[in-house]
């Protein structure tokens, strides 16, 4: 029985060390597999997919496994000509979510030159509303995943001034609650993932002391259960990807040493598959892409040995973001 009514019992069953290259296998192996169910069925986020494999790899050094040019003309083929966002694959239609993905690709690979970059700056700037916020696409959903989606882009490509960054910070501030947290609308409730977002858009647009430190970081290491393992939300059960969004949060806070870090480590390495390689969102559950990048992104964050060090803004080796300088702003405590 888990000591907790929303949480997992860890046992001396679960790994307890990082098996590297069981990971790099069954990431590079997951490329390969056009043919398998799985892979058809994650089709209509592709682009996202493929950017978590590659940070994945190169977090374990083996980024020279991925055949770089099939990676940049999949990307290239996905590019809109007409509005310049790109779509998750082929025949699906452009969103912030996988333009975000497509940049993040193109400045790992170092292959920003081969897509039209005026026309990705053309199709986030289309997307600014009125009151600063940004649709995900033509069809105008608001989220501040959707914010950080854009100012992440412009930011990795330098162009941060084609947008009203004033308004778009405004918009963000206005979706913090009295639990120091942010939701994905004004008046929404607070949730990590979206946490993470507008954090990191602050962080970017250099706006970070505009959040209450003490009372957000509470609120985050309040996401630690007993397992180790971190919730998005109180009363939600512990799930890998959150060892992403809350401990990337606190580490823009610089507060990331108010959970439990050996404790989180145990959770995480639980959560890896021994015999498929890749991590799962709690011990016991099946492997994805997702989970697997997530939790070596985590693990990064944690200062494990082997992997290389990650940016808690843009979820990207922090080798890449120096090479094109770009900077990101910690809260100063
Ligand atoms: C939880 O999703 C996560 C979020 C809401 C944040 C998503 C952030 C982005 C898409 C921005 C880009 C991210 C990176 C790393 C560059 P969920 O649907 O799993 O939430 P649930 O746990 O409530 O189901
Ligand atoms: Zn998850």
């Amino acid at each position: 029985m888990a000591s907790h009514p929303k949480d997992v019992v860890i046992t001396d069953e679960h790994p307890k060390t990082l098996l590297l290259q069981k990971h790099a296998d069954y990431i590079i192996g997951y490329s390969k597999k056009e043919e398998d169910y799985e892979f058809t069925m994650t089709e209509h986020f592709r682009m996202s997919g493929m950017y978590w494999g590659i940070t994945a790899v190169d977090l374990l050094s083996q980024l020279d496994r991925m055949d770089r040019s099939a990676i940049i003309e999949f990307v290239r083929q996905c590019q809109d000509k007409t509005s310049g966002g790109f779509s998750p694959s082929l025949g699906h239609d452009a969103h912030l979510l996988y333009t975000l993905s497509a940049v993040q690709i193109l400045v790992i690979m170092d292959g920003m030159d081969e897509v039209d970059t005026e026309g990705i700056i053309r199709f986030i700037v289309g997307l600014q509303n009125e009151d600063g916020s940004f649709s995900g696409d033509q069809w105008g959903e608001v989220d501040t995943r959707f914010s950080f989606c854009a100012v992440a882009c412009l930011s990795l490509l330098k162009r941060l001034d084609a947008i009203d960054i004033d308004k778009a910070v405004e918009f963000v501030m206005k979706c913090q609650n009295v639990d120091g947290g942010f939701g994905t609308r004004p008046g929404s409730e607070s949730h990590a993932g979206q946490i993470y977002c507008c954090v990191g858009l602050l962080s970017v647009t250099g706006q970070l002391h505009r959040v209450n430190g003490d009372l957000l970081g509470w609120w985050l290491c309040e996401r630690q259960l007993p397992s180790g393992g971190l919730n998005g939300r109180p009363e939600k059960l512990p799930d890998v990807c959150y060892s992403w969004w809350v401990l990337a949060s606190l580490k823009m806070l610089d507060r990331l040493h108010w959970i439990n870090a050996n404790k989180m480590r145990l959770f995480i390495m639980a959560t890896q598959d021994p015999e498929t390689g890749g991590f799962t969102d709690r011990p016991g559950d099946m492997v994805d892409l997702y989970h697997t990048h997530f939790g070596l992104a985590g693990l990064s964050l944690l200062g494990e040995p082997g992997l290389k060090q990650i940016n808690p803004v843009f979820c990207m080796p922090q080798y890449v973001i120096d090479r094109i300088s770009v900077s990101v702003q910690i809260l100063a405590t």
